[in-house]
């Protein structure tokens, strides 16, 4: 699987550790920055992934800002994208049976390390249910977006 990266400030340090936890599962990550600690917008790093994702040069995308909200009100602006602010196990297995979220965002200022290492294992190796009703639902997104 495919994953791209990101973070703005509030987040890199859980990046860092999101990046390391996945390289040494296997997975193909590419590292979309922000590279330090410096203030910098998370909208660029969203749009970069979300984009990345929606022209399916990766599978699924990760992004943690402070909160995780500016990540994902950016990243769902772009169109076939279902990101999801998860900041528990629940929801990081709810939203991939339910929604199929193609895009994670976190709150560096909101959970600790351990904890968005979890969400992120239970996040990647969870997959759609596909059942019928959760189809149609994610169909009816599809269906809004196109107007
Ligand atoms: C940066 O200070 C902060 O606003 C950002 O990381 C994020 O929380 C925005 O939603």
């Amino acid at each position: 699987m495919k994953i791209a990266v990101g973070a703005d400030h509030g987040g890199f340090q859980h990046k860092e550790a999101i990046k390391t936890f996945l390289e040494e599962k296997g997975f193909d990550i590419t590292d979309m920055g922000t590279y330090s600690l410096n203030s910098v917008d998370y909208n660029d790093f969203a749009k970069k992934v979300a984009e990345g994702v929606r022209d399916g040069a990766f599978d699924r995308g990760i992004l943690v800002c402070g909160t995780g909200v500016g990540m994902s009100i950016m990243a769902n602006k772009v169109k076939g994208i279902r990101a999801a602010l998860v900041h528990d196990v629940f929801t990081a297995e709810a939203t991939r049976l339910h929604n199929n979220s193609n895009i994670l965002t976190m709150g560096g200022r909101v959970i600790g390390e351990d904890l968005a290492l979890k969400i992120v294992d239970v996040w990647v190796n969870t997959e759609f249910s596909e059942v019928n009703r959760h189809q149609r639902r994610v169909n009816k997104i599809d269906t809004y977006q196109e107007g």
